[in-house]
């Protein structure tokens, strides 16, 4: 893969250290997410990640979670060789991986494993068309044990306005780069997936950039 298509992938200039990535933004979103993790979600069990990206989320946040098992993963052959990486450096036992879950599929094959305890996506369901939202919501219910957390993370409109002229202008760019691309709203897109897969939104935090962390409830 080139250069070009691996930072279409990730939208960004992300640095190298042999198969480790370094994402510029996730060394400025790191610390917020991880106060709202620790604060929300589930502080023992088993936590999936979907679309973890370079590893780095995974290994920052399991770091401060020796009760949890951490399994990450990505279906981008060059982020999972990141992600390998990252976890053999961390050399941290509590995270698992890399899994290639395509939140499309029907069957994410890791089904065997579930129940989970909680649910993570950052950064992946405006980079994406909606049919990886409609699976992401669809494999939470598969998946999350009953009162199970999922937390979600990114841009997102909300009653059809965007929240602030940044996201705005990023959502069109996402559209010029591909049509099926783009911000997502919590009442038209979000709330409709979540009700229809016994998810219920308990939490919408406010972070930096004009993002929000969203923690759904499985009921
Ligand atoms: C912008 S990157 C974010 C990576 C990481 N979560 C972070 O915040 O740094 C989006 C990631 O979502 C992954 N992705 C895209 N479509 C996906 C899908 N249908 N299922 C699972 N992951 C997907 C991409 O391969 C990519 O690694």
């Amino acid at each position: 893969m080139t250069d070009n298509q691996k930072n279409k992938i990730a939208l960004e200039d992300r640095a190298e250290n042999g198969n480790k990535l370094y994402s510029p933004s996730t060394a400025r979103n790191r610390d917020p997410i991880r106060d709202v993790f620790l604060k929300f979600m589930p502080l023992e069990g088993k936590i999936l990640e979907i679309g973890g990206g370079t590893g780095e989320h995974a290994i920052h946040i399991a770091s401060k979670l020796p009760n949890v098992v951490w399994h990450t993963g990505d279906p981008d052959e060059t982020s999972r060789a990141s992600i390998a990486a990252w976890i053999e450096d961390a050399g941290l036992s509590n995270v698992k991986g890399p899994h290639s879950i395509d939140v499309r599929a029907e069957d994410w094959g890791i089904e065997a494993e579930a129940p989970f305890d909680g649910l993570v996506s950052i950064n992946m369901i405006h980079i994406a068309p909606i049919t990886a939202a409609e699976g992401l919501f669809a494999g939470a219910q598969r998946i999350l044990a009953p009162a199970g957390k999922f937390f979600l993370y990114g841009p997102f409109s909300k009653g059809g306005i965007h929240i602030s002229p940044s996201n705005e202008a990023f959502d069109q760019s996402l559209k010029s780069r591909d049509p099926r691309w783009g911000v997502r709203d919590i009442d038209a897109d979000l709330l409709p997936l979540a009700k229809k897969n016994g998810l219920i939104l308990q939490e919408a935090v406010e972070m930096p950039a004009n993002n929000l962390s969203l923690i759904f409830r499985k009921s």
